[in-house]
């Protein structure tokens, strides 16, 4: 593959700030969307190949000023990494926080591959997914069904553009330590009754670094071949994998 730009949302923090920096270490250029401009600043400064766009992916406005920003560029990939995890009994759920999540894990991913298509002949999109895009978690609801719905949307979009040369995946980073996963820890029990055993996968050090999961990233996104790629629901937990991305004598991240 020829691919020299990617655009990565998501990128003030977490796993879409390790995506940043480790393709950028790789010389790729790098287009990183975050809301927070102190911090995308910072993450600038990490490398001359990162170039910031601050805006929100929700937005209209926030969609337009990135194809804007990537006017130039004739062809990129896209790592849709941006996303939120909401919890909540059904009884409780705000409609507003159904709505964001749908906002924010769907439609925002999916209206800019949208607005970006006419520049992903020959390339590659990857939606950062989870396994409660196919599974019943209790309490989430609105992440399950909103993360579930852009794991059959990317099977969509294969059907329609693999012919034309785009090609579309996503993938399960595992349990990783980031802010997602403390705002899990620091919920109450009546909001989310499974909380201790994200509490516990912390203190057993199951948790999994955002440069691991780049790491994976990187091997899914450009050592595959388009077949492999968008025939995976993509799981870093695979050992089957594992000895193609993960280093030789690694320590495995508890997989
Ligand atoms: N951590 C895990 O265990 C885990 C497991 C499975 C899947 N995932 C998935 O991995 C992805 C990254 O998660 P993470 O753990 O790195 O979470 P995180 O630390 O909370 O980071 C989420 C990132 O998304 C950005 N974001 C959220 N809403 C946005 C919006 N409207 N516009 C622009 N940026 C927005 C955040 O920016 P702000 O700073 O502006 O909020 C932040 O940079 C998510 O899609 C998540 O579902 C994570």
């Amino acid at each position: 593959m020829t691919t020299q730009t990617l655009l990565i949302t998501g990128c003030t923090k977490g796993i879409g700030r390790a995506l940043a920096i480790h393709f950028a270490q790789q010389d790729y250029k790098i287009y990183a969307v975050g809301r927070d401009q102190d911090q995308l600043s910072e993450l600038s400064t990490v490398s001359n190949n990162i170039h910031p766009i601050c805006t929100d992916i929700t937005s209209v406005n926030g969609r337009n000023a990135i194809e804007s920003a990537l006017k130039k560029e004739a062809a990129l990939s896209i790592i849709h990494n941006a996303g939120i995890s909401s919890s909540s009994p059904f009884k409780l759920m705000a409609e507003q926080d159904l709505r964001q999540s749908f906002e924010t894990n769907f439609f925002a991913p999916l209206l800019l591959t949208q607005q970006l298509l006419s520049k992903l002949k020959g390339q590659r999109v990857l939606y950062i997914s989870t396994g409660a895009a196919v599974q019943n978690l209790e309490s989430k609801l609105a992440y399950c069904t909103s993360k579930g719905a852009m794991h059959h949307a990317i099977q969509c979009l294969n059907t329609e553009f693999n012919s034309h040369g785009a090609y579309f995946s996503n993938l399960r980073p595992g349990m990783v330590d980031t802010n997602m996963q403390a705002a899990l820890r620091e919920t109450s029990l009546d909001i989310l009754p499974s909380r201790d055993f994200f509490i516990r996968a912390k203190e057993e050090g199951k948790l999994i670094t955002p440069e691991t999961v780049a790491a994976f990233v990187n091997f899914v996104m450009f050592k595959t071949d388009p077949k492999t790629f968008t025939e995976n629901f993509w799981n870093i937990y695979d050992e089957v994998y594992h000895p193609k991305w993960l280093p030789e004598g690694a320590i495995k991240p508890n997989f």
